[in-house]
């Protein structure tokens, strides 16, 4: 598969799609709203543009996606109604994401969106800025606005996905494993570092050629707390219940053993220090804030409402339909779409007697990068 034309997450509204599973994704942005709303006030009042430009890298589609639009726009309309007494700004998103992602989507739920915007505001006694939606397809690995001209960026849950699998992690060099496992040798878990610090040093390089001076960057990723690589908590033991999954299916001929041992994620889990020292290197960049926080285990699926064996069996079918709904285009691309029931029922199961073991649980990290333009 090539990444950049193919990837995606499950289209539609299907019981498998992405726009009916992503609910940690939404938990995350949600924690991170108050820096999302910090951001588009101090735009605001340091840069009073006339037209904002905001772009979201890698927005997907559903829910979230419209999540993160309304909320600049009630911060908009709310500082302006109330404080800043100027000639109100227009506002122009664009939706950003890779050219396979379900665009379509969010286009047809535009309509409904503006409805809703529109009454919450008025129920407020506010209106909301004249603003503009637009799709812009294409990897944020690459130059995708001309120089000086975005006030705002905003990812979330998205640069934690490489370009491709690390450059020359080839064979069966990560034998049994599907991304950094107890068992991936070192030189392996190296690649992955390498691979990230060049993407993501990258997306830092086109970014700062885009940005107004003075305009800022929401970037949220699924990281680690530990130092250790080969310890990204909840991430390393959901990569690692999937790989146990799949090595059943090898010990049951259902899979060839190469298969296993040729496929590895595309997704890397940085620290806060990786992360620190790649925006020192760009220069051009300042640190406003760095926040982490720990989604533990009970907020990963949608088991709370359930009690005993029901809840870790909800568990189990929640994480699968989450995990499925990101990669399954990656897992069909390389096994074939017949072992996709079965491999996610196992995971499930996987997943259900982790939860319902003694093993202490891991959340999952995640940091938020507040980031200025230098001038
Ligand atoms: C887990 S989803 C997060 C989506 C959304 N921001 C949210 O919080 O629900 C990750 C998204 O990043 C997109 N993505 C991955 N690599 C990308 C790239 N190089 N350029 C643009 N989008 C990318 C994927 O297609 C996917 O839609």
């Amino acid at each position: 598969m090539k990444i950049e034309r193919d990837f995606h997450m499950m289209k539609g509204d299907s019981e498998f799609s992405y726009a009916e599973n992503s609910r940690i994704q939404k938990r995350v942005a949600l924690a991170a709203k108050p820096i999302v709303e910090k951001a588009v006030r101090e735009v605001c009042i340091d840069l009073h543009p006339q037209s904002m430009v905001i772009a979201d890298l890698g927005c997907s589609f559903g829910a979230n996606t419209l999540l993160f639009i309304s909320e600049v726009i009630t911060t908009i309309c709310e500082d302006y109604n109330n404080t800043i007494k100027e000639s109100p700004m227009e506002v122009q998103f664009f939706l950003n994401d890779l050219p396979s992602n379900d665009f379509n989507h969010i286009f047809q739920s535009l309509e409904q969106f503006e409805q809703l915007i529109t009454q919450d505001c008025a129920c407020k006694g506010l209106q909301p800025p004249p603003h503009f939606v637009a799709g812009l397809p294409g990897s944020f690995y690459t130059r995708l606005f001309p120089c000086n001209s975005v006030h705002l960026f905003h990812s979330s849950m998205s640069v934690t996905w490489l370009t491709q699998v690390p450059e020359h992690l080839d064979g069966s060099m990560n034998e049994g494993n599907i991304h950094i496992g107890a068992t991936t040798p070192p030189s392996v878990a190296k690649l992955y570092q390498n691979q990230f610090e060049k993407d993501f040093s990258r997306f830092l390089q086109m970014r700062c050629m885009e940005i107004v001076p003075g305009g800022r960057m929401v970037l949220t990723v699924a990281g680690r707390k530990s130092k250790d690589v080969f310890n990204a908590g909840g991430m390393t033991m959901i990569f690692d219940l999937l790989s146990q999954g799949l090595r059943t299916l090898v010990a049951e001929g259902r899979v060839a053993k190469e298969k296993l041992d040729s496929f590895n994620i595309p997704v890397y889990c940085p620290s806060a220090d990786e992360l620190k020292q790649l925006v020192q290197q760009c220069e051009l960049l300042d640190i406003s804030d760095i926040q982490l926080f720990e989604m533990d285990e009970n907020r990963m699926h949608d088991s709370e409402q359930a009690e005993g064996t029901t809840a870790a069996h909800t568990a189990g079918q929640s994480m699968s339909a989450t995990l499925r709904a990101a990669t399954e285009s990656l897992i069909a691309s390389h096994f074939g779409e017949d072992i996709l029931e079965e491999i996610f029922t196992v995971f499930a199961c996987n997943f259900t007697s982790y939860i319902e073991s003694e093993v202490e649980k891991s959340g999952i990290t995640i940091i938020t990068l507040y980031l200025q333009a230098k001038h």
